[in-house]
């Protein structure tokens, strides 16, 4: 069994961030996602992994490396556009081979692994499987529709009239079938070649395509609130660990991780939350379900509920609240006059200003 993990993609939907960096290397409590899918691939026994990178290929290998410390071997694959999630599966054809395959999106996040899943798939012979979550709102995700004994017989995109409350999961295992449905399917009407559309092809071409419920946690992270949504449920099960400095004006209330490094002054860090190495808090709040990265400042200001990537600097501000803060961003107080706000703002940022 290998592995296809997709980290190529626009990400249109989470930009600015997305402008400069890659969307599966935004961190969860200080960890890219990327590295939470590569865990759960090398924790159900896969060593070989296609790695599908576009536009950011050279931040991703950059962060991934050969793979090696995750006990895996990653074999970079380059895509020219995101041309779609089948058109991933056509271009690793030569790295495939004939063995079956995990495919993986990079950006998507699961509680619990796919062990069980990839076993499943093992002692059940069929020619795919795809991963389902039972979701309040269908309307937003691909939905399946499922015959008798476990088996899909339908596929629909954002149904408008749901046929069921089980949605896709971006984690998917295929044999050899799949290499020739990819190749009989034409683009949508999007212009991508549509996973959903060779599943489709698979099932009516005789092929059995299998579901499997999963009821652990599934965060597809595209937006910046479900990107928070993440960060929260990663940060709901860490343990306190505290490494770097924390001077005896400040509380640390439950869990809260400060890396080697970090430096806590007169300030309140309430769980659960984690400081990233290098980083200065100082006369500040850092409320729950916080994730400040490496070598940033928090400084005479309060904020909880948000990410904040490394090297910023947060200067004055009381309070930040459910934000998503990129690399080397500064936000802080200007003093001169006319009092107005002074922003220097990349495309597609969003603020909220009250
Ligand atoms: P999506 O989130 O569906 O697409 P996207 O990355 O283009 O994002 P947006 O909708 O915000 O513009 O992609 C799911 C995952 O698959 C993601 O990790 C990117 C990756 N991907 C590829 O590697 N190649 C592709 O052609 C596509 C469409 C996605």
């Amino acid at each position: 069994m290998k592995a296809l993990v997709l980290a190529g993609g626009s990400g249109t939907r989470l930009r600015p961030i997305t402008h400069t960096s890659a969307k599966q290397l935004v961190p969860l409590a200080n960890k890219p996602i990327l590295f939470y899918v590569l865990e759960a691939i090398a924790a159900a026994g896969i060593r070989e992994v296609g790695m599908i990178v576009g536009d950011t290929a050279a931040e991703v290998e950059e962060a991934v490396g050969t793979g090696d410390r995750f006990g895996l071997a990653v074999t970079y694959i380059r895509q020219d556009e995101p041309r779609g999630l089948a058109h991933c599966v056509l271009i690793a054809r030569e790295f495939l081979g004939d063995e079956p395959f995990v495919m993986y999106l990079g950006d998507n996040f699961l509680v619990g692994g796919i062990g069980e899943f990839v076993e499943e798939f093992e002692s059940t012979g069929v020619n795919a499987q795809i991963l389902l979550r039972r979701v309040p709102d269908p309307q937003q995700f691909g939905v399946a529709i499922l015959g008798d004994d476990d088996q899909v017989v339908g596929l629909v995109e954002k149904p408008k009239d749901p046929p069921s409350d089980l949605a896709l999961v971006g984690v998917y295992v295929f044999d050899t079938t799949i290499h020739e449905a990819v190749r009989a399917i034409e683009p949508s009407w999007r212009g991508e070649l549509e996973i959903t559309d060779a599943i489709q092809w698979l099932f009516d071409h005789g092929h059995a395509v299998r579901a499997y419920e999963t009821t652990g946690e599934w965060i597809d992270t595209g937006k910046k609130d479900d990107m928070l949504e993440a960060n929260r449920v990663v940060l709901e099960s860490i343990e306190g660990d505290v490494e770097g400095d924390v001077d005896d004006k400040s509380q640390l209330l439950g869990r809260v991780v400060i890396a080697a490094g970090a430096r806590i002054e007169s300030s309140v860090v309430r769980g659960p939350a984690i400081i990233g190495a290098g980083t200065v808090v100082r006369g500040s709040y850092v409320g729950p379900y916080t994730s400040i990265g490496n070598d940033c400042e928090i400084v005479e200001s309060e904020i909880e509920h948000s990410i904040v990537l490394e090297g910023s600097t947060i200067t004055g501000i009381r309070r930040i609240d459910e934000s998503l803060i990129g690399r080397n961003v500064a936000v802080g107080r200007s003093d001169g006059q006319p009092v107005a706000y002074r922003l220097l703002l990349g495309d597609h940022s969003n603020v909220g200003i009250v």
